[in-house]
């Protein structure tokens, strides 16, 4: 059983869908043990309290930088003994002291269809309202292993939503999130934690 350790920053619907599945069954072989938020405010705290997971709290504002941060994450991460690490609305970039430690144990969920509208700067809200300002026509989310550069890792799941002529960057991301984010994080946990996912020349392929 794969130890999974999830990492928020705030309100945790994916973190929800993620508790979801694992309640019906659909986590195969992955067991979330720790929730580690960087907000102490957090909503995904209570979520994760309420279905019984240990949380822990590492406040990004206590850091002076990134790289300080990182080291202390690293450290919780050490000690929770985590085999997959997922960044479910977690709003930091991690620095490298952590990624270069789990290479191909981190997965994102990214609210975009990358490399569209990503990278430092693409986050949260932000992502839709660039996405609409920009006039695309479809749009959706990456779920990707996490490296040293933001938003590039191998790319494991992608799926797409159309765009309406009506929407606000609130229609859009609930949308995405329905739609795709909520689906396919879970499904991308459970196939890693079933050794399903390879990579090859530095992408990943879903046996
Ligand atoms: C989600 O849409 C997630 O894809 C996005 O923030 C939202 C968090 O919602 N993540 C990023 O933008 C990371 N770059 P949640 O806290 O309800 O899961």
């Amino acid at each position: 059983m794969k130890n999974i350790v999830v990492l928020v920053s705030g309100g945790g619907t994916n973190l929800q869908a993620l508790i979801d599945s694992e309640a019906r069954g659909e986590i195969k072989n992955g067991k979330i043990t720790c929730v580690i938020s960087s907000n102490p405010e957090a909503y995904a705290l209570e979520r994760a309290s309420k279905a019984g997971i240990n949380t822990v709290v590492i406040p990004r504002k206590e850091y002076k930088d990134s790289v300080a941060y990182s080291k202390a994450i690293l450290e919780e991460l050490d000690n929770q003994k985590a085999d997959l690490i997922v960044l479910a609305g977690f709003m930091t970039i991690l620095d490298r002291c952590v990624t270069e430690k789990y290479p191909y144990r981190i997965i994102n969920v990214h609210p975009a269809l990358i490399p569209s509208f990503c990278g430092e700067g693409f986050y949260g809200l932000k992502v839709h309202e660039k996405a609409l300002e920009y006039g695309v026509k479809v749009s959706g989310a990456t779920i990707h292993f996490v490296n040293e550069e933001a938003d590039a890792g191998a790319i494991i799941l992608q799926g797409t939503v159309n765009i309406e002529n009506d929407d606000t960057p609130e229609v859009l991301q609930k949308r995405i999130m329905e739609n795709v984010e909520w689906k396919l994080l879970p499904k991308a946990v459970s196939l890693f934690c079933e050794d399903r996912i390879s990579i090859r020349n530095g992408k990943a392929y879903v046996d």
